[in-house]
């Protein structure tokens, strides 16, 4: 197996784990609130969050260095940044996921610091989700279009 095979498998498999626990907060989880009182339900938010925090930047950073070794094959200083529609939608894909990964580490400082984050992080996997999705399909259309 090459170098590029190696890295598309790591990168799907932690795309799969990253929007697969993003997909049970916004669509399973909330679940939740139909048998169990608010307290309770943050309880239990809670610990599955705290599982999340040290499992996800790991999947998030395996899917940035393998997207990124990846990204290097279409887009070099030989082959040019925006060139062909698959570079220009690659590009969109990466700001997309840079917007995703700046809302992690925005959530991460504040946790660290013990600051309440801006009222928009409430709904914050609910756009990781739309992003994600969007981003998926960038993915494969980018090789058609
Ligand atoms: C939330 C972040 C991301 C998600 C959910 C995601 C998801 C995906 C998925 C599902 C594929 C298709 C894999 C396949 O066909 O087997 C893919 C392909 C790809 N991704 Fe990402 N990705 C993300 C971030 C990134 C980043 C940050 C980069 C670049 C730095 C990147 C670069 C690529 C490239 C170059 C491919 C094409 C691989 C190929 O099919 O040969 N991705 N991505």
């Amino acid at each position: 197996m090459d170098g590029y095979s190696f890295a598309l498998i790591i990168h799907l498999f932690s795309a799969v784990f990253f929007i697969g626990f993003v997909f049970s907060d916004v669509v399973i989880l909330p679940v939740l609130n139909k048998d169990f009182d608010l307290k309770t339900v943050q309880q239990i938010k809670e610990s599955i969050f705290s599982r999340g925090r040290k499992v996800m930047p790991l999947a998030v950073l395996t899917l940035i260095l393998s997207g990124g070794f990846m990204f290097s094959k279409y887009i070099n200083t030989s082959l040019g940044f925006t060139g062909s529609s698959l570079q220009i939608l690659l590009l969109i894909k990466f700001a997309l996921a840079m917007i995703i990964v700046s809302g992690i580490i925005y959530s991460l400082i504040c946790k660290i610091r013990k600051k309440q984050p801006h009222n928009v992080m409430k709904k914050f996997h609910t756009y990781v989700l739309i992003l994600g999705i969007i981003i998926i399909i960038l993915a494969k259309v980018m090789f058609i279009a």
